[in-house]
């Protein structure tokens, strides 16, 4: 996604599934990053929603995955990818409200299915592909010159 601007800042995270005590640990490096950067606040409070519910869905849904955060001189890039179930169907899961959360991670505050619809709402690019059985890959860019 970066072929045509130049990147500035690059960082990887691995985000272990089905763990709750280091939840959420990826989402607050990306916001202490951004926060140090001159980036409008608006641009980051999206591609924080966006970093924070892609983690989510590796935590609650898969075994493992990276997290691959990218500013370049156009954007910021938000790459996850993961080993886990895999999604059947995309456009289910995308749909307000659509959730196979358990009620365990409903006790803990998740899974009312806004996660995916939150993405898309605060991206400007949303790529998501999914291979049942093996993994799913999202990739979403907020553009630095949007303002949604
Ligand atoms: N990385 C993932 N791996 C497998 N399934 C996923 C993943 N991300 C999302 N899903 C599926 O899509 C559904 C909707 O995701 P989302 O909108 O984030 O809602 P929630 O996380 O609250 O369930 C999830 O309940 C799950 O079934
Ligand atoms: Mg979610």
């Amino acid at each position: 996604m970066t072929v045509y601007s130049e990147e500035l800042f690059k960082r990887v995270f691995t985000v272990y599934g089905h763990n709750f005590d280091t939840a959420g640990e990826t989402s607050t490096e990306i916001k202490s990053i951004l926060k140090g950067l001159e980036i409008d606040s608006d641009i980051i409070r999206r591609a924080l929603v966006v970093a924070f519910e892609a983690e989510m869905n590796v935590v609650m849904y898969a075994n493992i995955g990276t997290v691959s955060f990218v500013i370049t001189d156009e954007a910021i890039d938000i790459e996850v990818a993961d080993e886990g179930p895999g999604i059947p169907d995309i456009e289910q899961a995308m749909q307000e409200g659509f959730s196979t959360a358990s009620d365990e991670m409903r006790e803990k505050g998740f899974g009312f299915g806004m996660g995916l619809p939150n993405i898309k709402k605060n991206s400007d690019v949303l790529k998501i592909e999914s291979d049942v059985g093996k993994g799913t890959k999202l990739l979403a860019r907020i553009r630095l010159d949007s303002n949604a």
